[in-house]
């Protein structure tokens, strides 16, 4: 699969400071992206959450009945994604996984995810079936998976390769640009 400009390359930890700006509102409203598919009290996963641009909103929505698992690599996107969540008062409900370069460590949340979001992150994965199948078991019957990826990274058909892996995997189309841009698509695991 080809990369336009990072093949394979891991966000470095220091551009998390980047991506949690207030000004990036502009181009991704985190309630609007999230609002249409995330009630209160469902579990959701943020997959690849950097410091939690969107976990910290995910939180909000799910309410103190609902919890937020955010996934990822690097230790100090964590504990930046878990200072912000302690400001914010929104601890409680996210729980902060370290993923390995071969599992995001998933396994116990089998069948129990209502909302999975991977923004920004399949690009970054050298085996985006692995990371597509964890994601595709951990979520619940009807659970939906919202995929965001950058243009400037990827090309059309390699995203549509990533929706192949993920329909592979037993996730269905429900949008193939529910946020009206090219490369996003919200899937959702069959209830049948
Ligand atoms: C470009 S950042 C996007 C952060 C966030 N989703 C956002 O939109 O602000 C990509 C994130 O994915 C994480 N990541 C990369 N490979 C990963 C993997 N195999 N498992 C979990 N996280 C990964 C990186 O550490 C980084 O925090």
């Amino acid at each position: 699969m080809s990369n336009k400009s990072c093949s394979f390359r891991i966000c470095p930890w220091w551009l998390g400071y980047f991506l949690v700006s207030p000004l990036r509102k502009l181009l991704d409203n985190p309630e609007k992206i999230l609002s249409p598919h995330v009630r209160a009290g469902m579990t959701a996963l943020d997959v690849g959450p950097g410091m939690g641009y969107f976990t910290l909103p995910l939180a909000k929505i799910v309410g103190p009945s609902g919890r937020v698992i955010a996934v990822d690599l690097q230790e100090k996107m964590l504990s930046g994604l878990q200072r912000r969540a302690k400001r914010a008062g929104l601890s409680e409900r996210i729980e902060c996984r370290l993923a390995s370069e071969k599992s995001l460590n998933l396994a116990d949340l089998a069948g129990r995810v209502n909302f999975a979001l991977a923004c920004y992150v399949v690009h970054e994965v050298p085996d985006p079936e692995r990371l597509l199948s964890e994601i595709a078991r951990a979520l619940a019957p009807g659970g939906r998976l919202l995929i965001v990826e950058p243009p400037s990274h990827i090309s059309r058909a390699d995203f549509e390769k990533y929706l192949a892996l993920a329909q592979k995997n037993g996730l269905s189309t429900v949008s193939s640009s529910p946020l009206g841009r090219k490369l996003s698509a919200l899937l959702e695991k069959p209830t049948g």
